[in-house]
């Protein structure tokens, strides 16, 4: 249910039949309930345009306001702000009406867009680090939500897998080869020290080393083979962590760094025949306007660089892709960076104007004592190892309940554990630093996974206790209730808002109030207690149903399981 654009046009209405110029006319949410459920803030710009009194301009407005349908009351407050109350009438229809509906009363954009995602991206010489977990949260959940919402969504893992280091990987994987049929990559980073190790022990190493970066670079067969051998193994343990996180991410939604390699010669053509590069002391450089330091696009011995490789990928999504809208979710440390091939790729008419880029910056993942998030030692979390740990320490928050079997207990504890670790990430607005901590986010109580869980939970067990049919309407009896109506029907408002600012902690947040304002109802409004009416009940067990529904949902696009009871 879209209700914004409905009071919007009521409004624009008003004023047009009141004679008065409407552009862009946007009512918010009331800030207060007092203030009704939504406010029209816009009359002193108008009186500043008009040169008359606000007051008058609003209680002009306001006779105008249809008061015979979707809206049951309209004042004028303070200055000159509007507040609107919606009709019971319409909420009970307008809820009931979607009990049935899987979608919950969500539509489908009038323009689905095609969007394409660049997300979790790790680095294939490294171990997958906290960073890149949380690109893979919030990339996931907004792939999940725009998908949702009718777009086509296309998503890029650009995982980092060219570079020099590679040579000496792949000299070292061939060596243990040699040694040990098939030793795995387990800890990459251990292995990533012993070749290190190797290249400043051995001088035959390093040359080997040396001489397989020339080598790959130049297509060799051998080497090639080695190094898709040391990719796909390091790729191995990425999606081992994507299938514990449950997100959706496959193996056909990596699209290289070195896919794009072919195109790099080309890339830098485009801008010297743009006069768009320079070259400057050897290298070929981009002087960006506002910025002192250029871009380097090539480097003096013909090396290419991040930034040629994301604008050959933005011209490629572009393109091929025919992306309407590109987003970047990739830790806020790169705005620079993507500030930069964002301008450099319209100024040299690889992307149209008409193709959205955003970067969806996100902060630092710390501990704390406020530092980089580290294992006790000091060395790097192991994602897998964290995640492992978020559902032991899930069964250690829930109690076994003697009717749980071993196997329904551990998925319990795992829509838990890996709830709790996605919902901490996406509930906080992610360009701020994120705190870690197992406490908070494994609470009953608080903006967590586990309070909506819970939530959830204690709507089934009231339909444990009640079996029957729902039958009857939704009858608004109280404040309450009006509240958790029109809370249920913002819904599809609450997602398109975090759909165009990327913004999953606007779900989270209404996700809680959900749930925080259906406690309340439901400890004054009793369900199931003896004296109430069967008319009032089956409103009652209505409103639950659609929280419970809204809830379920809304955890979904977060990528988050609930589960029937705790
Ligand atoms: N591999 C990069 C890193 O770890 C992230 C890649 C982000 N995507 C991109 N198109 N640059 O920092």
């Amino acid at each position: 249910m879209k209700i914004k654009s409905q009071l919007n046009q009521i409004v624009t209405q008003a004023l047009l039949d009141a004679d008065i110029p409407a552009n862009d006319i946007i009512v918010s949410d009331a800030t207060r309930p007092e203030f009704g459920d939504y406010q029209f803030n816009g009359v002193m710009k108008l009186a500043k345009v008009l040169k008359k009194n606000p007051r008058a301009i609003a209680s002009d407005i306001v006779k105008h306001i249809n008061t015979t349908g979707m809206i049951s009351k309209v004042e004028i407050a303070g200055p000159g702000f509007i507040n609107i109350w919606l009709n019971n009438d319409w909420l009970s229809t307008e809820a009931t009406n979607i009990l049935n509906d899987s979608r919950v009363g969500v539509g489908i954009v009038e323009k689905p867009q095609k969007i394409v995602i660049d997300y979790s991206g790790p680095n294939m010489a490294k171990q997958m680090h906290v960073g890149h977990l949380r690109s893979t949260i919030i990339g996931d959940t907004l792939a999940t939500l725009l998908t949702f919402l009718g777009n086509d969504i296309i998503r890029q893992n650009h995982i980092g897998d060219w570079g020099t280091q590679f040579g000496m990987l792949i000299a070292y994987l061939e060596e243990q080869n040699a040694d040990t049929e098939h030793q795995n990559l387990k800890d990459l980073e251990q292995f990533y020290k012993n070749a290190k190790i190797r290249f400043d022990q051995s001088e035959a190493f390093a040359n080997k080393a040396r001489e397989y970066v020339v080598k790959i670079q130049q297509g060799d067969a051998h080497c090639l083979t080695l190094w898709k051998q040391f990719i796909e193994s390091s790729l191995g343990h990425c999606e081992e962590v994507y299938s514990k996180l449950g997100v959706n991410l496959t193996h056909d939604d990596v699209r290289a760094e070195s896919f794009y390699n072919s195109e790099l010669p080309n890339i830098i053509k485009i801008l010297k025949d743009k006069n768009i590069s320079t070259n400057s002391n050897g290298a070929e450089c981009v002087f960006l306007e506002g910025s002192d330091a250029p871009v380097i696009v090539q480097k003096g011995d013909g090396g290419f660089l991040y930034a040629t490789t994301d604008l050959a990928a933005l011209k490629f999504r572009a393109t091929n892709l025919e992306a309407d809208r590109i987003c970047y979710v990739v830790d806020a440390r790169q705005a620079g960076h993507f500030k930069q091939v964002f301008a450099i790729s319209k100024q040299a008419g690889m992307v149209g104007n008409d193709v959205n880029l955003e970067h969806i910056a996100f902060g630092t993942m710390m501990d704390k004592s406020g530092k980089p998030f580290k294992t006790r030692d000091g060395g790097t979390i192991k994602l897998i190892e964290l995640l492992d740990e978020a559902i032991i320490r899930a069964k250690a928050t829930i109690e076994k309940r003697e009717d749980y079997s071993e196997e329904k207990f551990n998925e319990i504890a795992y829509a838990i554990g890996i709830g709790a670790v996605k919902y901490a990430d996406l509930s906080i607005s992610r360009e701020s630093n994120y705190l870690f901590s197992w406490e908070k986010m494994l609470s009953f109580d608080g903006n967590t996974a586990l309070y909506l869980q819970y939530g959830y939970a204690r709507i089934q067990s009231i339909f444990r206790k009640h079996n029957a049919k729902l039958t009857g309407n939704i009858v608004i009896g109280d404040e309450l209730e009006h509240r958790l109506a029109l809370m249920i029907l913002k819904f599809e408002d609450t997602l398109t808002k975090a759909s165009i600012e990327a913004t999953p902690h606007t779900i989270t947040t209404y996700l809680y109030d959900l749930t925080t304002l259906f406690m309340r109802f439901y400890e004054q409004n009793p369900i199931l207690k003896e004296g109430v009416t069967e008319d009032v009940k089956m409103s009652r067990l209505q409103l639950a149903q659609l929280t419970a529904n809204v809830i379920e949902q809304g955890l979904e696009i977060l990528g988050i399981k609930v589960v029937d009871k705790i």
